[in-house]
């Protein structure tokens, strides 16, 4: 299979695609109708090949909170790493132990005692379910939220959508545009509580669902979640892969909606774009696994060790959640001024930095990020490929400026008066 995606007057970008499709499976890519070919990147700015400048609305996908080759990240991960070698497998660094005092310290509150690295957020979700499911080999039931994201690999893939190959998945409803009354899902989980009797090892939610097109709950429903599990005593497992490190207004969603997980899962923006994530939370869970049972190449690298103590540094020393939830307000108000200016955008869903778009149809909004994308003249906007197929994704870095909002509400104001 190859791609069709080339762009009028893009001579670098295309021949680059076209190279790219010879040699790398389709399937490696999530479809963007504009799949940008970069040049480099700077802040909140990206340019591509071909010379045009973007500003980025998606962080990586939310991924660089910091935004791109931030000069002060960059300076301390390589002060962290100095002569220490990329790999540090059966070896241990004091890199490893830093940044794993700092994640737990930085969670601050008693359940978050020890942690398990992962190099990708569906690794560190498969980690965090088999430490619950190791701690009680005579439970096999895990509880999902229907419609989540945790990713595609292993248990994560199990529990991620409607509905699941693995058997000893159950579903349970999440909030999404009709909220129904408490009662209702606490009467599900009630059934399965009593259906299920001690068997039930877990319960993995996301803080809201991301990937299914932003939809953020009332802040009753997770404190729901984690009053039954605490009540069967089920590990509550809060997937924070994409909601990690300011995104919602706060350094963690967990304090966005008042829990204290069992477990708290952290990825994409935890190293600030180096590949690393985390299973945090209880030491009886964490130690359920022994030697080599959660050990791979990559993970907890000195690397990615270094990344997230840098991606630290440079939270405290720049207060970028306070940024972000100076922005918050601003985003917000860009967003529903284009609701109001364009028919055809249906709805603005979000919260902090990470907002969804809904727009009429699929094709209008492919044509949403194609027009931003083409922008006008040398400038543009970029935004990744809608999610459940009509939700735009908007999630710049949280470093963001207001001058850097407005030029990109500019651009897409006049761009989406094409469509
Ligand atoms: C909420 C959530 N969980 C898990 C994942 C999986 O992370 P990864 O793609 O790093 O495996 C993602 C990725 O988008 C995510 O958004």
């Amino acid at each position: 299979m190859k791609s069709s995606i080339k762009h009028q007057g893009e001579i670098r970008g295309n021949a680059i695609r076209k190279r790219l499709d010879k040699v790398v499976g389709l399937g490696q890519r999530t479809y963007t109708p504009s799949e940008l070919a970069v040049d480099r990147a700077k802040g909140c700015n990206i340019y591509t090949v071909d010379g045009k400048r973007l500003i980025d609305f998606t962080s990586g996908v939310l991924v660089a909170n910091l935004g791109h080759a931030h000069a002060g990240f960059e300076k301390r991960c390589k002060q962290y790493t100095a002569a220490l070698p990329r790999n540090a497998y059966n070896m241990v660094t004091a890199i490893e132990a830093e940044a794993a005092e700092r994640v737990i310290k930085s969670l601050s509150y008693p359940r978050a005692q020890k942690l398990l690295w992962a190099a990708s957020g569906s690794e560190g979700i498969q980690k965090a379910m088999w430490a619950a499911l190791h701690r009680h080999p005579d439970r096999p039931i895990m509880v999902a939220t229907r419609g989540g994201f945790h990713g595609k690999k292993g248990l994560a893939g199990d529990v991620t959508g409607d509905k699941s190959v693995n058997r000893n998945v159950k579903f349970i409803s999440f909030p999404m545009k009709d909220v129904k009354p408490k009662a209702f899902y606490q009467a599900e989980l009630d059934e399965l509580a009593k259906k299920y009797a001690d068997r039930i090892a877990l319960l993995i939610t996301e803080p809201y669902l991301g990937a299914k097109g932003s939809f953020h709950p009332p802040k009753w429903y997770h404190k729901m979640l984690q009053r039954w599990c605490r009540k069967h005593d089920i590990a509550f497992i809060f997937d924070e892969v994409q909601a990690c490190h300011g995104r919602t207004g706060n350094m963690y969603a967990f304090e966005s909606y008042g829990v204290e997980p069992d477990l708290v899962v952290l990825g994409k923006g935890l190293g600030n774009g180096e590949p690393a994530a985390a299973a945090v939370g209880r030491a009886d869970l964490v130690d359920a696994l022994h030697y080599g049972e959660a050990s791979d190449t990559f993970s907890g690298n000195p690397r990615a060790c270094a990344a997230v103590c840098a991606t630290f540094d440079v939270f405290k020393s720049e207060r970028v959640v306070a940024n972000c939830q100076r922005m918050a307000p601003i985003m917000l108000e860009g967003l529903l001024a284009l609701k109001d200016r364009f028919s055809f955008v249906k709805d603005i869903r979000g919260e902090g930095l990470v907002y969804g778009v809904e727009i009429a149809d699929p094709g209008t909004a492919n044509r949403c990020v194609l027009e931003a994308y083409r922008g006008n003249g040398k400038a543009g906007v970029h935004f990744l490929g809608p999610l459940a197929e009509k939700v735009l994704r908007v999630s710049p870095p949280l470093i963001i400026t207001e001058k850097e909002v407005a030029n990109a509400f500019g651009i897409i104001e006049k761009t989406w008066a094409r469509i």
